[in-house]
């Protein structure tokens, strides 16, 4: 698969879950936690293909989009942090809605920033062949991801 897909399709799945977490009821604690567990683990995952496999691989090929580059990891670093407290937090926690709100605003932002602003320049720079390329590296890198998100290369640097 396109690399690019693969990558908007991880922001699909993440865009639905922050729509169920939306619609869940303010005492559906069950509900909220497993979801917030889902996003946590999603975007863990796609925040270390992303920093290890795409961004580098992004950069190299068209190198005007580093500062985007550069600006994008710095926003993983809040999102994985923030996600690092919710995987804490009990969803009963006067606080735990609005970590989560406040989360899903960051990374809609980040999303929109990839898909309109960077990722179109990087789609022309590589071309479908490498693009397709990279998506099966992806994938790979997907399996052995770690599910904590302190351990997303950005979280420590
Ligand atoms: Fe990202
Ligand atoms: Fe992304």
């Amino acid at each position: 698969m396109d690399a690019i897909v693969l990558l908007r399709d991880d922001h699909k799945t993440v865009e639905k879950l922050f729509k169920a977490f939306e619609k869940a009821g303010e005492d559906a604690h069950a509900e909220k936690r497993r979801i917030a567990d889902e996003v946590i683990e999603e975007l863990t995952v796609h925040a270390v293909i992303e920093e290890e496999v795409f961004y580098p691989a992004a950069r190299e090929a068209a190198p005007d989009t580093t500062d985007h580059v550069l600006e994008s990891v710095e926003e993983h670093h809040v999102v994985v942090w923030m996600l690092s407290e919710l995987a804490g937090m009990d969803p009963a926690d006067e606080r735990f809605d609005a970590k989560m709100t406040v989360l899903m605003e960051n990374v809609r932002h980040h999303v929109e920033e990839e898909e309109k602003e960077w990722f179109p320049e990087v789609r022309k720079a590589m071309g479908r062949n490498r693009l397709v390329e990279l998506g099966e590296r992806l994938e790979e890198a997907k399996k052995t991801a770690t599910r904590d998100p302190l351990e997303v290369p950005s979280a420590t640097r």
